[in-house]
């Protein structure tokens, strides 16, 4: 593939012991453009850069008075990263968040990554724009959830909702925050576009858009792309055409949030899409509290966008979340080194959440509460807490 600019290692480099090393080290593995792509956000990358420094303006306390022995664990009498999300445990609060086109950094693309996730035990939420079919996909990772993005045609949602199901898929997920692309300044400038070899292969044979008529002066945003958004009678016969968890994807204000559980959704993703979308929007760490008081304790709450440490995991839970994805530290781990690159990746992210966890005197995921917060947000302080007993 001649956009591979230098093949995947099949080592890591013993420098390589953070995921921000993973994001330096990349740079010499993937072409400029699909770089500017992948780590880009959109216009002045001011949400970009606010999904990390929100995190690490949140100050922890380093609680230092031992809870871990079996006694003290109130809930099963073990300390553990384990958590439940729709009836099935968690090795840790991570998953892998959709990320299209992995072969732009590696032959194998996707399959690397679920052979990754494999190993590591954490489900990889499979992108509707996949280089490899989702079914296959789905089979190397073993534990998958399958990322819908709304397709104009009903039955053509139907055909890939089904593929998902039949692959053991655990989960749907819808993403509505990109129904147009946001202002990918840094890939314009950077002249990036997709290779003619990266192709969308779970959406060849189904129907596509139907060509809309467009009068002088009207605008293919707003008029155009935005009529094939789905609205909320689609959002209703989603929900009546599979009976798996169904989880909404970019949720960042607290009425929309309400509105999905009200509709049946079981999960929310609280996410700006790696910044990559509308920029301005705050941290999706940010939007969480507001959220978690909006739709109440019971509702499995998931966040992307900036995790990049252990301590942002548990600073994410703390704050209302009940797992954590991360998006790009997988292309970064692909174009380093493939399947290990990524297996690593997660390796040294849960290693990171079980010492954040230990130095904040946190036995188990239940132990992670706002307590554990210097500067927690004045809206959870009156709050109970808010994971219950899921
Ligand atoms: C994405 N993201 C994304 N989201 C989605 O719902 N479907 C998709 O196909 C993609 N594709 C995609 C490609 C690339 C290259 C990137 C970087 C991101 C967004 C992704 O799921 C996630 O929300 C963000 O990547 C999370 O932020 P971090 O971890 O990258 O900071
Ligand atoms: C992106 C799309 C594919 O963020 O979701 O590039």
């Amino acid at each position: 593939m001649t956009h591979i600019q230098t093949q995947a290692l099949s080592h890591i480099p013993s420098d390589i012991v953070s995921l921000g090393d993973y994001e330096r080290v990349a740079a010499d593995f993937i072409r400029r453009d699909i770089l500017e792509y992948i780590n880009g956000g959109v216009a002045d990358d001011s949400t970009l850069s606010a999904n990390r420094s929100v995190f690490d303006q949140l100050k922890l306390y380093n609680r230092i008075i031992s809870n871990f022995s079996s006694d003290s664990c109130s809930d099963n009498g073990n300390a553990s990263t384990h958590t439940e999300l729709f009836g099935r445990t968690l090795t840790h609060p991570l998953l892998l968040s959709p990320v299209a086109h992995q072969q732009l950094v590696h032959p194998q693309g996707e399959l690397a990554t679920a052979e990754a996730a494999r190993a590591m035990n954490t489900p990889m939420i499979i992108s509707t724009l996949s280089n490899t079919p989702l079914a296959q996909i789905a089979k190397t990772a073993e534990r998958s959830w399958f990322q819908l993005y709304w397709q104009p045609h009903r039955e053509a949602n139907l055909a890939l909702i089904k593929q998902a199901e039949d692959a053991g898929c655990e989960a749907i997920v819808i993403t509505l925050d990109a129904p147009v692309n946001g202002l990918r300044n840094r890939a314009q400038r950077a002249g990036f576009r997709l290779p003619d070899s990266i192709n969308e292969v779970n959406l060849m044979g189904l129907p596509q858009a139907p060509a809309r008529e467009l009068n002088p002066g009207d605008s293919i945003v707003l008029k155009g792309f935005m009529a094939d958004a789905p609205n909320m009678e689609d959002l209703h016969w989603l929900r009546q055409q599979t009976s798996l968890p169904l989880l909404a994807k970019g949720v960042s204000h607290p009425a929309d949030a309400k509105q999905f559980i009200q509709l049946g959704f079981n999960g929310l993703i609280i996410s700006n899409h790696g910044g990559r979308t509308l920029d301005t929007l705050p941290a999706s760490i940010d939007l969480l509290p507001a959220i978690r008081q909006a739709v109440g304790k019971d509702v499995p709450l998931l966040l992307d966008s900036g995790i990049r440490r252990g301590t942002d995991v548990i600073k994410a839970l703390a704050l209302g979340a009940n797992a954590v994805c991360i998006g790009r530290p997988q292309m970064w781990g692909l174009a380093v080194a493939g399947a290990l690159g990524v297996a690593h990746c997660l390796k040294i992210l849960k290693e990171e959440i079980e010492v954040s966890m230990a130095l904040c005197g946190c036995a188990n995921i239940k132990n992670i509460t706002p307590d554990i917060l210097v500067n927690p947000p004045a809206s959870i302080h009156s709050r109970a807490r808010h994971l219950g007993d899921m």
